[in-house]
Formats: structure tokens, sequence, C-alpha cells
């Protein structure tokens, strides 16, 4: 068994900062990665941080904006801190080194990105993320901290007291995918979820194959609710073959969208009078899809994004990195042709329910980035706001799991206060079939005394059940259930949702989770079995299909990224509340709790959202 102060699961942007963080406040901490730290899929982020830096800019600004941008369903608390902490954290990156771009008289330069009121994204080039990732890559080894790498987290080694609020994360367990071994690691202090994305849940997506959804999914099965699931960003210019991201720096240097008619759609038929192609990302992608619909498409499939009028100087200069995409992934020469775009999952708004200091509602279990919940991005995130929430949640996570004092959390985790309680409407029975038809960590092993002692316990059931899936010599392959379960979400619950498609989703999630019972991995190596890896990774992938697509029939309104058929109007009476999930008994249960639109000084009143 391995032992550390604080555990971070992850190795991100966010995973990275928070060990930093816990590191500066004394902490023994450890990484535990399925990847190499410089192999996250952070490293694939291009466009920017957005953070407050010039004289003529604000906190308030940036922070009104996120506001808007949500659709008014982040809660206030954890939308001012990003856009608060967001400026020293961007400088600090620059201090340890990161090799942003600059304006002629040396400053950071920034430019304009969608939904933003003040051309404030900060970026290097069009590989924002692979900067991050390798500066603070080197203040992690500058520092000391042990990373393991190619450990394969697959369960939380939780207590399993009756109601969450009351369990203990104590560690983790995790498989080796060099020796094929399982392990524990006991946490004295805190485990930290840094697991990033979830876009492998569909088949269209900007995302690396590693982003599975697995900290959540781990976390949801401990006990840990998922929060406004249902709200997916579908970026809206990805690579039709690929899904590969071509940044929204593209249009913040003045990347022009035409439809077949080769009109400039966001202008011609009034998507967005005055941000054109700079409105939110929802706002693009569903103007898009409107074009493709209605006839106005390319190939009845996508349009075209063209930034040949920008010069090939200032394409060199700063979007160099998008001339080699659409060039490797599309065969396109974006110097001399438009490239083709259409929307592509993105992001996931949603997660693990955490408060503004990245703590969930188990004591000892703290989540931060992509994968958590705060909620600061609400109905539709920001492009530029993902890199700060790394950064910014990161650190205070890796503080808090540290032993900092930090102020008092104004956003409130678990079934307190303000709830309340929902019947979930499916067509079919929902929640988990199981490995090898056990539920599994439903909060947790019994009669342990101590922490290790408890970890240990979930090793043992760890073992037995990686054992069983490895002596099984015939069955279903996981990338069959992979599939459909992906191209299901695809189908069903994309920009554009209506009832009857998204109970297809559950239906095929069902029938799917069925299928999974005779799972089997051919690949009978102990060592490097990218498919044992790859069929506990789809496990996870069932329980987020699901939580996405119960959360879009639950919420009847259409807000932000989330848009219903039957449901056009966004419905702030009823609807000005977070979805939740909680596992329990292996079901799901579904609750709400208010949104928290009071700010330190204001209260961001919902208003019509146009650009
Ligand atoms: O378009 C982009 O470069 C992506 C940025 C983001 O998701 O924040």
């Amino acid at each position: 068994m391995y032992e550390h102060d604080v555990i971070v699961v992850g190795a991100g942007g966010a995973g990275l900062r928070a060990a930093i963080a816990a590191h500066e406040e004394g902490a023994d901490v450890a990484i535990v990665s399925k990847l190499h730290p410089v192999r996250s899929h952070t490293g694939a982020a291009e466009g920017g941080i957005n953070a407050a830096l010039r004289e003529a800019d604000s906190w308030e600004d940036h922070a009104y904006d996120t506001m808007k941008g949500s659709d008014y369903l982040a809660d206030a608390p954890a939308a001012e801190t990003l856009c608060k902490d967001s400026p020293k954290e961007t400088i600090k990156l620059e201090h340890w080194g990161m090799a942003f771009s600059r304006d002629e008289d040396g400053r950071v330069s920034q430019r304009p990105f969608g939904g933003l009121s003040f051309p404030r994204t900060t970026y290097a080039g069009a590989e924002t993320g692979h900067q991050l990732l390798h500066t603070m890559y080197e203040q992690l080894v500058k520092r000391g901290i042990k990373v393991y790498d190619e450990w394969h987290v697959t369960q939380l080694a939780v207590t399993n007291e009756e109601k969450p609020e009351d369990r203990t994360c104590h560690g983790i367990v995790a498989y080796d995918v060099q020796s094929g071994k399982v392990e524990g690691f006991h946490a004295r202090n805190g485990v930290i979820i840094a697991t990033g994305g979830l876009g492998q849940a569909y088949d269209h997506t900007t995302n690396a194959v590693s982003n599975t959804g697995d900290g959540v999914a781990m976390a949801y099965r401990a006990g840990v609710p998922m929060e406004d699931m249902e709200f997916i960003q579908f970026h809206p210019t990805t690579l039709p073959s690929t899904g590969v991201l071509i940044s929204e720096g593209v249009r913040g240097e003045g990347g022009i969208l035409y439809n077949e008619e080769g009109e400039r759609f966001m202008f011609e038929y009034g998507y967005a009078n005055n941000a054109g192609e700079l409105a939110s990302r929802d706002v693009v992608s569903r103007a898009e899809l409107t074009e493709v619909n209605e006839g106005r498409g390319i190939e009845d499939e996508y349009v075209h994004l063209d930034m040949r009028h920008l010069g090939t100087e200032r394409i060199l200069d700063r979007l160099e990195n998008i001339l080699h995409l659409a060039e490797d992934f599309e065969g396109v020469d974006g110097l001399v042709e438009p490239m083709p775009v259409k929307p592509g999952q993105h992001y996931a708004m949603g997660g693990i329910e955490t408060d503004e200091n990245g703590e969930t509602c188990i004591t000892g279990l703290y989540a931060a980035g992509e994968c958590a919940c705060a909620s600061v991005h609400g109905g539709n995130r920001l492009g530029g706001n993902a890199l700060p929430e790394l950064i910014v949640f990161g650190k205070r996570a890796g503080h808090h799991a540290a032993g900092k004092e930090m102020d008092d959390a104004k956003i409130t985790t678990g079934k307190v206060g303000d709830y309340e309680e929902a019947e979930i409407e499916s067509p079919v029975p929902l929640g988990e079939s199981g490995l090898g038809g056990d539920v599994a960590a439903d909060g947790g092993a019994a009669a342990a005394t101590t922490g290790s002692e408890l970890v240990q316990q979930f090793v043992d059931e760890e073992r037995e059940t990686i054992e069983a899936l490895l002596e099984k010599d015939e069955g279903i392959q996981h990338a069959e259930i992979r599939e459909r379960v992906q191209k299901s979400m695809t189908q069903n619950v994309n920009v554009f949702r209506e009832e009857e498609g998204l109970k297809q989703a559950l239906r095929d999630i069902r029938e799917a989770r069925e299928l999974y019972l005779d799972v089997f991995v051919a690949d009978k190596s102990r060592t490097f079995n990218t498919d044992l890896l790859q069929t506990l990774e789809t496990r996870n992938i069932l329980d987020i299909a699901e939580g996405i697509t119960l959360g879009a029939l639950a919420r009847n309104e259409f807000r932000g990224a989330h848009w219903r058929k039957e449901y056009q109007e966004r419905r702030d009476e009823e609807w000005l509340k977070h979805t939740l999930l909680s596992w329990n008994d292996g079901e799901p249960e579904l609750w709400y709790k208010p949104v928290i639109l009071e700010g330190e000084n204001k209260t961001y009143e919902p208003k019509v959202r146009s650009y």
C-alpha cells in the first residue's frame, strides 16, 4: 500500500495545479494518472485563458459575461471566484515561464472570444493548453512531486454510511498498467479528482480517447451527486471526419462562417446580429445545424470556416497549429481554401458536485477542472473559461485538501438546506448492471477500522473483479457496447433534443448495460492490457451517458446548450435550479437545488440572452 497526505487523480491542468498547491502547503502529495502528465488532454486546448488583465477590463465584466453565457445557471460565488482569481493565476503562469503570445510592446496578447464583452483571452498561438501543461509539469518536476503515471484508478475507497454526507474518502485503488497489479493508495488528508472530460460518451468529439468520465463515474458510485449533466457543450468548429478542434481563436482573429450559398449566415439569417461568429458557442452550433437542416449546409453536413483573408503572416503568427490540424486531419490547406467545420461534443458543463473550494459532500474527497461542477459554467461555458477554471479551482482544491484554512464556501454540497426531491420518468429500468452482476462501490466497504484497512478491502474486491474479467473466455467485447452508446448519444442527445430521442437513448443505454453483464476481455496479457482498461472505462461511459440523458429528459425547458423541441423557452419560474443525480443502491435518484445568483456586490438578474 502506498501512502501520501494528498492524492490527486489525473495529471492535466487541474491535477498539476492541485498538486503544486498542496505541495506549497507542505503536504506530501502524489499524482496517480492513467496517462503521463504531458499526454493529458489539457495539451489539446487551443484557444486561451480568459483573464481581466487590462485597465479597461475588470473581473466584474468577466463575471457578467460568464453569468450571461451560462444562461443564468452558474452559481455566482463560483463564477466570481473564477474571474477574480484568474488574472493573478495567469500572471503566475507567465512568471513560471509560459510562452504566451505577445504584443509589440511586450505585453501578453489578448484576443476576442465568443460571448466576451472585452478581448480578454490570453493565448499562446493556438496551442495554449500545450504550453500551460508543459509549464506546470516543469514546476512539478522542480518540486519533486511524485507521479504514478500509467496507473489507472478504478475505485475510490469511501466508507459506507447511509448518507453520503456522513461518508469519508480514505484513498483510491489503481491498476498499474505496466505490471498488471492492483494496489491501494491511502490518502491521509484527501483525494482530489481531476480526471477531465467525458467526451467519449459521444462518437463525434474533440476529446481524446482517454476522456471517459472516469472520475465523475467513480465519485457518483461512491455517493457524490452528478450535477447538471445535461449541459454538454458542442463546439461549433470541429473537423467533420475526426472531431478534431479548430479553435475559436480563428473566429477571434476574424475568421468567417459561410453556408453553401456563400452567405455569412450568422448575420444573413439573424442568428446573432451583433456578435455574429463570436456569439456564444451554443448559439453558433445551433445556427450551423439549422443551416444544414434547412438545406444550406455543404454536403448536407457542414459549413465553411474561412480565414484566408487574415493573410499568411497573421495566420502563421497566431494560428499556425490550425493549419497543421486542417491539413493533417482533413487534407485542407487553410491558407488557400476554407475549412469544413461542424459542431462536435467538446465539454461537459456538469460533473462532480463541489463547492468553490473543490470540496464534495464526502469528507476528504475533492474535485477540480472539467470533471467538477462548482458550478462556474451553468448552461453554457464561454470559450477561454476552461483553462482558468483548471488553475483557479485546481489550486483551491489543492490548498484545501492540504489543510489550508479557506473562507467558508457559499455553495452547499449534498442534500442539505433547500433541496427538492423529484421523480424520474424513464421508459426502462435505470442504474447499474455491474461487473459480473454485482453492484460495486455503493458507499463502500463496511467493517474496516482504519483508513488503510478500508483501502485494502477495496483493493481485494477490485483484484477479484479484474481476475474474473480476465478469466472469462467468451462474451461481448467492450468496443461493441461503447460504440452503440456513442452512436445513440450523438443521434439522440446532441445539439437538438426531443423527448422521444432522449427516451430512445435511455433504452439503448439499458440494452448496453445488459450486454455489459456479458462483457469479456479477449486480451489476457498482464501488462499494457488496453483491452482490459477500455472495458473498465466503458462501464464509466454507461453511467455518464445515463446521467446526461436523464438530466436532459428531466429539464423541460430550453437553456444554454440544452435545447428541447417541446419546450422552446427558458423557464425561469421553474428552472433556476441545478439538476442532481445521486446513486442510491445502484439506481439514480433525481433532485434539485436552487442556483445562486447573488454575487459579492450584485445579483445577476436573468435577462433575455442575445448576442
Ligand atoms: O476553441 C478553442 O480554442 C477552445 C477553447 C475552449 O474550449 O475554451
